[in-house]
């Protein structure tokens, strides 16, 4: 029997490297990926249900993939992630051409879910799990295929205990749990060993990791550190240049986390600090549990540290009771930090939470218009950050062919912006180009990105197997080191 997968991915990084870790394991139960959904005997989809518009998402897909059930005897379909664990078997009621659902604490029960489908068996299984098992797979099968190959995410913590009022995720992830910290440094050291550069650390609050292990102090007996000292820890993996962490909560920015960005040159100088809102009251409402005035002593503590570092937050707009005051109390602190990106949208009612339940949210076209506003508050932030970084140099790890076709490649720098360059330029072939670490000029600057020039430097390495650089046309170009320019330090050229 044919035995070809694919998996539609929807939401936050967590939710791609659940992907990423179904993925592995059918391959170690010798199914293969397949090159569209239209080849594909077994399509799972990984939810997200943060707003109402992720969530209905899902219920035009599945309207939509009735045909595709059809088309091929034995074909089989699931359900996971978010949207599975809040709906669990109402869903197969609900879609008799579905044959699984899984929660997000059984992804390792997809092989077997499959199997039963495949016999004619229909099932959900969404219950919650307290065991670290959850963070055991099977090594990285060699038929896998590298999305983007020099960076990887690494799982260490998962569940969310802060139950912030318009927030579902403390209902589909389930309670903070983190990972033995000598099992996330195995992990970076296999990374590292197989060419892998950058780690992104995964976490509902993965800044609050080992927090309640160390607070009972019973660390030693879980295995689990502080935050800070788990990044220690990993900075010291060799081969391992740079170090992300998503999603942090602002709440656990301590000052061993401050000082670890001014001690740490392979964390990166970006944090995503996720505001929500800049008014008190409604910071109340929200159960955030900080007040603006500690968001923007954090950002100063944090330049304090690393002088260089960027912040990027998430706002969210029309929250119940959101007065024309709060909302400018937002696009002050906006101002204020001077955030180079933010993501941002507008509270959308989630069943289950506490806000769900609250009156007053401003009529959908003021929230609209105050979402207009706040991204061009943004927009005009990101294009003056974008600007001053021409003639700076800094270092792009490629992460592809860009999606503006052509030879343009696209990566991103240690500040998380994404940078674009021409392959022929960088004497780069653009489909192995993924990977390789290449130092460049900014250039130009753009609304969403910056445009790079290829500049050669000694001693640049690239990833194993990669294509390796050539010294470019241009050349070199005049040797004008960042620290001049504009009396930053940047990584890798200090
Ligand atoms: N753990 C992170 C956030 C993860 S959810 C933190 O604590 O900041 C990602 C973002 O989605 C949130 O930061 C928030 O801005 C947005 N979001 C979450 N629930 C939402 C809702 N009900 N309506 C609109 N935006 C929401
Ligand atoms: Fe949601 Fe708040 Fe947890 Fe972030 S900290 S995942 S916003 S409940
Ligand atoms: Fe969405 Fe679940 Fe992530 S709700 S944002 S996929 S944790």
């Amino acid at each position: 029997m044919s035995s070809r997968f694919r998996i539609r991915t929807y939401g936050c990084q967590m939710n791609v490297h659940d992907s990423e870790k179904i993925a592995n394991l059918l391959h170690h139960h010798r199914w293969s990926e397949a090159r569209g959904e239209d080849e594909a005997d077994l399509l799972v989809i990984n939810t997200c249900s943060i707003r109402e518009k992720a969530e209905h998402r899902l219920y035009s897909d599945l309207g939509a993939l009735r045909a595709w059930k059809r088309a091929a005897p034995g074909r089989a379909l699931g359900v996971g992630g978010c949207v599975a664990q809040q709906e669990g078997d109402a869903l197969l009621r609900r879609f008799p051409h579905l044959d699984f659902v899984f929660g997000t604490h059984n992804l390792r029960r997809v092989p077997a879910m499959v199997e039963a489908a495949r016999a004619g068996q229909r099932s959900a299984r969404v219950d919650e799990s307290r065991s670290l098992e959850r963070f055991d797979w099977p090594e990285r099968h060699p038929a896998t295929s590298e999305h983007s190959p020099g960076r990887a995410f690494v799982t260490v913590m998962e569940g969310c205990d802060m139950f912030c009022t318009f927030c579902v995720v403390p209902l589909t992830r389930g309670r903070e749990i983190s990972r033995p910290a000598r099992d996330v440094i195995a992990e970076v050291e296999g990374l590292a060993a197989r060419g892998v550069r950058e780690v992104t650390l995964l976490g509902q609050t993965v800044n609050a990791y080992g927090r309640h292990d160390v607070r009972r102090g019973r660390a030693a007996a879980a295995g689990t550190l502080g935050f800070a000292e788990l990044l220690e820890r990993l900075a010291g993996v060799p081969g391992i240049e740079r170090i992300r962490y998503t999603s942090p909560h602002p709440l656990f920015f301590d000052d061993a986390l401050v000082a670890a960005h001014g001690r740490l040159p392979a964390l990166c100088p970006h944090v995503h600090l996720p505001a929500q809102s800049g008014s008190d009251e409604v910071l109340e409402r929200m159960h955030r549990r900080y007040r603006a005035a500690d968001l923007v002593r954090i950002a100063e503590a944090l330049r304090a540290a690393r002088p260089d570092l960027v912040l990027t937050t998430d706002l969210i707009v029309g929250f119940p009771g959101e007065s024309e005051a709060d909302f400018r109390a937002t696009l002050d602190l906006v101002a204020e930090i001077g955030f180079v990106d933010a993501y941002s949208f507008k509270y959308s009612p989630r069943p289950g939470t506490r806000a769900a339940e609250l009156p007053g949210a401003p009529e959908p076209a003021v929230a609209q218009a105050r979402l207009e506003e706040l991204q061009g508050l943004q927009r005009g932030l990101t294009l003056a950050a974008h600007r001053a970084r021409v003639g700076t140099r800094t270092r792009v790890l490629l992460e592809g062919p860009s999606r503006r076709g052509g030879t343009q490649l696209t990566g991103r720098d240690p500040y998380h912006r994404v940078v674009n360059l021409d392959a022929a330029e960088a004497g780069l072939d653009p489909e192995r180009a993924a990977g390789v670490l290449l130092e460049v000029e900014i250039v130009e600057a753009t609304p969403h990105s910056l445009i790079g020039a290829p500049r050669v430097t000694a001693g640049l390495r690239t990833g194993p197997g990669q294509a390796k650089f050539r010294k470019s046309p241009s050349g070199p170009g005049p040797m004008r080191t960042v620290a001049a320019r504009s009396g930053v330090r940047m990584p890798g050229i200090d």
